[in-house]
């Protein structure tokens, strides 16, 4: 059993869990509220009450950093599942957004903890959008509320998208979400910018695309789908 904490406001679930690193025992941490929540690239992101805030220690024996992408699979897996759940039917925008009709319904920002060149521990944060007012955000996001009649509440949410953490994934259920691939792509790589075909995303987590004919990796990148 994995030890649950529910606190009312923290300035980031990602930062707050550090503190039980010494105890060396996985923890799920949630939130009503993040002050200062975390987006990935150094983003904030928006954590008003009634969405979910969650962070998931865990601990691992023998966790190759090659391996890193399986832990961000995994999450993203658990939070498809939970929206599937609901009867919402989400796609998975590379490497780590989770979207329902083009719009940001949830975000998952990871930090492995390193020791001896292996992963020793990762700090798996995952934001959902349930009841949380998205209108600042100008029509880029979601939330659960508004594409349910009967929606559930966030601490429902939280409880299912742990459950669903728990049960272990395999990688085609992560690509199975990935609808993107085959199509057409926008991708930023710096102050680049261009058009490919994505094309399939490989075992480590490097997004494969066509441009022009030439076919590489991306391992890290921004991408448009469509225009
Ligand atoms: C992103 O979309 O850029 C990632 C967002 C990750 C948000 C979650 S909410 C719980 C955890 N605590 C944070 O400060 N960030 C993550």
């Amino acid at each position: 059993m994995m030890k649950i904490e529910r606190l009312p406001s923290v300035p980031s679930t990602n930062d707050y869990i550090r503190k039980y690193l010494p105890a060396r025992e996985n923890i799920a941490l949630f939130a009503d509220v993040q002050t200062a929540g975390k987006g990935t690239k150094g983003r904030s992101f928006l954590s008003d009450m009634g969405g979910v805030y969650l962070s998931i220690l865990v601990f691992y024996e023998d966790m190759a950093p090659a391996n890193a992408f399986r832990i961000m699979a995994h999450a993203a897996v658990s939070v498809c599942r939970t929206l599937e759940g609901c009867g919402i039917s989400p796609e998975i925008k590379w490497p780590n957004d989770v979207r329902v009709s083009g719009k940001k319904i949830a975000g998952i920002l990871i930090e492995n903890g390193l020791r001896e060149g292996k992963i020793d521990h990762s700090v798996i944060g995952i934001g959902l959008n349930v009841k949380n007012d998205v209108s600042a955000l100008g029509g880029i996001a979601v939330n659960m509320e508004s594409l349910l009649h009967d929606p559930p509440s966030a601490e429902e949410v939280g409880k299912a998208l742990l459950e669903n953490f728990r049960r272990p994934s395999a990688f085609g259920e992560y690509l199975s979400h990935a609808h993107f691939l085959g199509n057409r792509i926008r991708v930023r790589e710096g102050e680049e910018e261009y058009f490919a075909t994505a094309r399939r995303i490989l075992p480590d987590g490097r997004l494969e695309i066509d441009r022009g004919g030439k076919v590489f990796a991306l391992s890290s990148a921004e991408i448009t789908i469509g225009n």
